[in-house]
């Protein structure tokens, strides 16, 4: 057998492929063209499926390619075991109508027998049961023994995409040899341990599914096959599985060298490095390939890989983005066959870095929250986490439910799904009703001719209150006279201090009372002539018009929104003088509970610049900053210097408003009257929103106070719970947690000295024997490969030694017999596991020097090892 690394044995098998007259293609992209069905390219045929039915004509009858895939079923998967990958490379050779079965099999067998040099006895073939012509293929031209070629049903044998070219296939397998088995002796290929593993399939692509599962035979039949470069160098490099082949290695090697963590010495931790060492493949070229992160189809699987790999690094203690280093080494290692990687390096590196850092961001926040949550379920005793936390998580800090899923499941929670799919269906619902709301058009265009007629006097800017009179009722997209008690209705006033929303400031809420009824006012908007309209429900008597009212906003609302509006003016200005002046306003929302600015700027703010602009605001607010409006014309506000949009919407009359020296900005919305009125400012959060808009949202005066306060609080909890003074907190936090650290290193000390003193017990049970030294052993909750390593280990230090052990792990019984090569000849140990297991009523076998068998009667065990011991004695 040839060790050959995995660039090596790509090359080989195009070139042998050339040999046999193909052509020799590049890999197609991951993004396939013009197919809906395929999210991304998973199979070396996809990106040819219209050259197998026909629909375009390939370049060439046959054609040779190694392509890059990736499969995404099995995501979840990814790292907790060493056999799942999302990416990796098919090998394939194709003919369109050209040659069919015997070309297939029999190259096949010439380039893994006499190129590759597999032994010839290793190797084993499954068939279609019902294909005939391939089974004597194998058997009357290559030669097979019957005993290894495997009929098989159509779950197996029978290759198919969800729609498209499809047929039965023949598999490969090699056999990697007993000790990679399960011990049975009716093991062959198709069974679930590792002993044969499959290499190569060939399809004889004879039918082209529809999407309604109907079969269509093809003009003419062709040839698909495929085989995994990754698993094939596992076998020619001899590796016990993909990640530990040449190439892929090297990319371990990288992230140990990061993360100082030593692969292989702490199960939880190796499946953090094989996430890594996979999904870093799988972004790097899907990145080359175009795709960028995004919510949906593959932007979203993109994303989700950078996530989860990100994730990982921080399990392994990689305090900083790191994934672009792993992206780097790929890229050097691959591009010997995938040019573009290096043409693209730099937007590779970029993508991921950027995608990594924005999660990095969101992960620390959501993380503190989700403990939060975590440690919530475990004071109420329970294990699912319900809907609209997730959903929280998922819609504030960008959680996706995913991640969600997963984080949970590693510590033995679970999310409850149905709510969260609840909670998105509800917040759906919402939008879609406020959608609704604009569209029965109570300030749509085709609405507005209503109230053509009317004038409004806006008295808000310096009243809560007003003597109106009602002018205008429209019920239903009706003018009426009147609205009576439980009708929701459009009212106009004559006048009116309700602020109809706009400039992103909300409408006002409030009440409009007469002696004769009552509405209450729930939100006010304003026509494009300005004119405001009230939508209330009548909550007692009858409306009229002409009658005459009295009008009240909720004031301690409004004082919020004034606060909240002011406050973005001092802000605007000091995102200027830390940011610079390229910053200018691309949109706000100014509520009662919080304010939302966004702004130009093209990069994320430091935390630093950040606690800058909020001090220069509060700072601000402390100097009490008298607030003037001044009603003027837009030439003269420009000599003013006020910032704002002098755009024909103003028109003749702009209204400017001026803080003390500090800021001066046109503006038509509702503020206090003196800065310190705000009380204090806090930013609660900052994040892009588009590429070179940037947005902040934060809180004044009533708002901070009490999300200072509960902060107080949360710091009083902690105290108390860690059992430190404020000020020792975080000293006796440390202190903790390096005393939990050194807990740890012994428990490992104790454990390891334990696991030695077992070794010693057990050895004090051996018995001479003829020729050496007999041991017999009841082992509990130990699985099979360490067993077999202790036994090993026993028969090692005994020197020639025959040593039978059995264990009972997670309800099943295993014997595990080793022996010493010399007296192996004697006491064979495939024959004792067979005799032993069999009082159990099990089976096994393997080599004279070390077998595995399983059975299924726990209760005969004592007996089955006495009987053992007979074995060995008489
Ligand atoms: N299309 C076949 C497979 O992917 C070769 O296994």
């Amino acid at each position: 057998m040839k060790n050959l690394g995995l660039h090596e044995i790509r090359k080989e098998f195009l070139e042998f492929f050339k040999s046999k007259d193909h052509l020799i293609l590049k890999s197609f992209p991951l993004i396939p063209k013009q197919d809906k069905s395929l999210l991304l390219i998973g199979a070396g045929m996809a990106p040819m499926k219209k050259y197998f039915t026909g629909e375009l004509t390939p370049p060439s009858k046959r054609v040779s390619t190694c392509q890059k895939c990736i499969r995404t079923g099995d995501i979840e998967n990814v790292g907790l075991t060493d056999r799942h990958a999302t990416f990796f490379e098919m090998l394939g050779n194709f003919s369109f109508g050209d040659y069919f079965k015997h070309e297939a099999i029999s190259w096949a067998w010439e380039f893994l027998t006499e190129h590759l040099e597999l032994p010839k006895d290793k190797l084993w073939v499954t068939v279609f049961y019902e294909d005939e012509e391939a089974y004597k293929i194998w058997r009357d031209e290559i030669h097979i023994p019957e005993e290894r070629i495997v009929k098989m049903g159509k779950e197996d044998n029978f290759w198919e995409l969800e729609v498209g070219p499809s047929g039965p296939c023949s598999e490969i397998y090699v056999d990697r040899g007993e000790e990679y088995g399960c011990g049975d002796p009716d093991c062959k290929p198709g069974c679930e341990c590792d002993r044969f593993i499959e290499v190569w399939n060939l399809v004889f692509t004879q039918f082209d599914k529809d999407e309604a599962g109907v079969y269509h035979p093809l003009a003419h039949p062709n040839i698909d096959t495929g085989m995994g470069l990754e698993r094939i160098a596992t076998v020619l490099q001899n590796t016990n599985n993909i990640f530990e082949i040449d190439a892929i290695k090297n990319i371990i090697e990288k992230i140990e060298e990061l993360s100082n963590y030593k692969y292989k010495t702490d199960n939880k931790k190796d499946i953090s490095v094989r996430v890594i060492t996979d999904h870093a493949r799988a972004m790097t070229f899907m990145i080359s390939d175009t795709v960028r992160p995004s919510n949906e189809g593959r932007g979203y699987v993109l994303r989700r890989l950078i996530r989860r790999a990100a994730r990982h690094g921080r399990l392994l203690g990689i305090k900083r983005a790191f994934l672009s280093e792993i992206a780097d080494l790929i890229i050097d290692s691959w591009s010997v066959e995938y040019d573009d990687l290096k043409e693209n390096r730099e937007k590779i590196k970029e993508v991921i870095r950027i995608e990594e850092e924005k999660f990095l961001e969101t992960i620390d926040q959501g993380m503190n929250i989700l403990n939060s949550y975590l440690e919530e379920l475990d004071k109420e005793n329970t294990k699912v986490l319900p809907g609209d936390k997730a959903f929280k998580l998922y819609d504030t800090y960008g959680f996706p439910i995913d991640l969600t899923i997963e984080i949970l499941e590693d510590s033995g929670y679970e999310v409850d799904r149905k709510g969260f799919d609840e909670n998105m269906e509800e917040q759906r619902r919402r939008a879609r009703e406020s959608r609704d709301h604009d569209q029965i058009g109570w300030t749509s265009k085709e609405s507005e001719h209503y109230y053509e007629d009317l004038n409004t006097e806006f008295t808000g800017y310096s009243d809560d209150e007003s003597d109106s009179k009602i002018v205008r009722i429209v019920l239903n997209g009706e003018v009426v006279d009147s609205a009576c008690e439980g009708q929701r209705a459009i009212f106009v006033l004559d006048k009116t201090p309700f602020y109809g929303e706009g400039g992103g400031q909300v409408g006002d809420i409030g009440t409009v009372t007469s002696d004769n009824f009552e509405i209450d006012i729930i939100d006010t908007k304003k026509t494009s002539k300005g004119i405001v309209l009230m939508i209330g429900d009548v909550t007692a008597g009858i409306a009229k018009v002409g009658s005459d009212v009295h009008t009240e906003i909720d004031v301690e609302r409004r004082n919020n929104i004034r606060r909240n509006h002011s406050v973005t003016h001092l802000l605007h200005k000091a995102l200027k003088e830390v940011l610079g002046n390229h910053v200018n306003q691309a949109g706000s929302l100014v509520r009662d509970d919080y304010m939302r600015f966004d702004f130009t700027h093209f990069e994320a703010i430091s935390q630093e610049d950040l606690k800058k602009i909020e001090e220069i605001v509060n700072k601000e607010i402390f100097r009490a900053l008298p607030v003037e409006t001044i009603i003027t014309n837009p030439k003269e506000a420009a000599e003013l210097g006020a910032v704002g949009l002098f755009e024909e919407k103003y028109g003749d009359i702009v209204r400017v408003v001026k803080m003390g020296d500090f800021s001066i900005e046109l503006c038509g919305g509702t503020h206090v009257k003196n800065t310190s009125e705000i009380g204090m400012f806090k930013i609660l959060q900052e994040g892009g929103i588009s590429s070179g808009v940037r947005r902040v949202e934060c809180i004044t005066g009533p708002a901070v106070y009490k999300y200072l306060n509960e902060n107080i609080e949360q710091i009083d909890r902690i105290s108390k719970l860690v059992k430190a003074n404020k000020s020792e907190i975080e000293h006796k936090i440390e202190t903790t947690q390096n005393e939990l650290k050194e807990a740890q290193k012994e428990i490992e000390i104790i454990k390891k000295d334990k696991a030695k003193s077992e070794v010693d017990n057990v050895l004090d049970t051996k018995f001479e024997i003829d020729g050496g030294f007999g041991l017999v052993y009841k082992f509990e909750n130990m699985d099979v490969s360490t067993l077999r390593d202790l036994a090993d280990t026993v028969k090692d230090k005994l020197g020639s030694a025959v040593v039978v052990f059995s264990t009972v792990n997670e309800g099943k019984l295993n014997f595990v017999a080793a022996a010493s090569n010399e007296i192996s000849k004697k006491y064979n140990a495939g024959s004792i596991v067979r005799e032993v297991a069999k009082i159990c009523g099990g089976s096994g076998g393997g080599r004279p020097t070390m077998a595995t068998a399983g059975a299924s009667d726990l209760t005969k065990v004592d007996e089955a090892l006495n009987f053992a011991k007979k074995l060995l004695t008489e």
